[in-house]
C-alpha cells in the first residue's frame, strides 16, 4: 500500500460554518507528515478526522472519504477502540492518567486484553525503553504520574500509545507545552519512531515542521492549499498563499 492514509473531498462543517473543505490528502507511511497553518485553519479538526474524534462533537457533519491501509475508517463502526488502537493521538497539554508510570503505560494493553501476568511488564518495559524513560522510571514504576516533568510526562504519553502497537501517531503540537531542550528531545524521538509508525504532527512551528517531516501540507481556511516534500514546500512553494506564509508575510 503506497499511502497510509488517503482523504478525498473530505469536508467538514461545525453547525454552518465550514472548517474542512475538500480536503485531499496522501499520507505516505512510515515517516513524518507535518501539518502547518495560521491559526483556526482546521489543522486539529483534520488530524481528528483520522481517528474519528470529531464525530461526537454536537453539530458537526462530515462528508468525503477518510481510507487507512485502503479501508475507509466510517466502516469501523460504532466501535472506536480499534481504531483508536490503531492511530493513536498525543495531545498539546501531556495528558497522563492520574495512575503510576506502571499502570499508565500498561492502560491500553489491558484495555485492550492483549497481554497478561508477567507479558505486562515486559510490554510496559519495551515501551518505556522506546521512548527512551526506562531508564529513569525502572525504579520508580509505581510513583504517580502526574510527578513527572512536562517533558517525561509527554514521553509516558507516547509510550501508553507505542505499548499496543498503533500504526499511526498523531500529534497535536506535542512540544508547545515543552522547553527547547525537552523539545529537541521530542524531536529526537519522533525520528526514531518514525522508522516504524506513521507520524502526523500539527505544529505552528515551521522550523519544527523543516526539522522533523519529510513532507508538509500548509492549510488555510479549512484548505489544504499546498502538500509536498517539506524541503520544496519551504523553498520553492507552487502557491503564492504558501509563499507568504513560509516567508512570515502572516500567521
Ligand atoms: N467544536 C467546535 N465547534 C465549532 N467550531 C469549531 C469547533 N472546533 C473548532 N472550531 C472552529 O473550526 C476552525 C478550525 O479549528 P481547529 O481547531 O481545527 O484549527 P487549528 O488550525 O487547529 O487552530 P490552532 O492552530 O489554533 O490550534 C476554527 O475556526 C475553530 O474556531
Ligand atoms: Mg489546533
Amino acid at each position: 500500500m503506497k499511502y497510509k492514509i488517503q482523504t478525498s473531498s473530505l469536508n467538514l462543517h461545525y453547525g454552518s460554518f465550514h472548517a474542512l473543505k475538500d480536503v485531499f490528502i496522501r499520507i505516505r507511511p512510515r515517516m513524518i507528515t507535518a501539518i502547518i497553518g495560521p491559526s483556526g485553519c482546521g489543522k486539529s479538526t483534520l488530524l481528528r478526522c483520522f481517528n474519528r474524534m470529531n464525530e461526537r462533537t454536537a453539530g458537526v457533519q462530515i462528508r468525503g472519504h477518510i481510507l487507512l491501509d485502503g479501508q475507509d475508517i466510517s466502516q469501523t463502526g460504532n466501535d472506536l477502540t480499534q481504531l483508536r488502537k490503531r492511530v493513536g493521538m498525543v495531545f498539546q497539554r501531556p495528558n497522563p492518567f492520574p495512575l503510576s508510570v506502571f499502570d499508565n503505560v500498561a492502560y491500553g494493553l489491558r484495555v485492550h486484553a492483549m497481554k497478561k501476568g508477567a507479558a505486562v511488564g515486559k510490554a510496559v518495559e519495551a515501551a518505556l525503553r522506546a521512548t527512551d524513560l526506562w531508564d529513569a522510571m525502572k525504579d520508580n514504576l509505581h510513583r504517580s504520574a502526574l510527578e513527572l516533568s512536562a517533558e517525561q510526562q509527554q514521553r509516558l504519553c507516547i509510550s501508553r500509545l507505542v505499548a499496543v502497537e498503533p500504526e499511526v501517531l498523531l500529534m497535536d503540537e506535542p512540544c508547545s507545552a515543552l522547553d527547547p531542550i525537552a523539545t529537541e528531545h521530542v524531536e529526537e524521538l519522533m525520528r526514531v519512531l518514525a522508522e516504524k509508525y506513521t507520524i502526523i504532527i500539527v505544529t505552528h512551528n515551521m522550523q519544527q515542521a523543516a526539522r522533523v517531516s519529510q513532507e508538509t501540507g500548509f492549510m488555510l481556511l479549512g484548505e489544504l492549499v499546498e502538500f509536498g516534500q517539506t524541503e520544496r514546500v519551504f523553498t520553492n512553494p507552487a502557491d503564492k498563499r504558501t509563499e507568504d506564509y513560509v516567508t512570515g508575510r502572516y500567521g
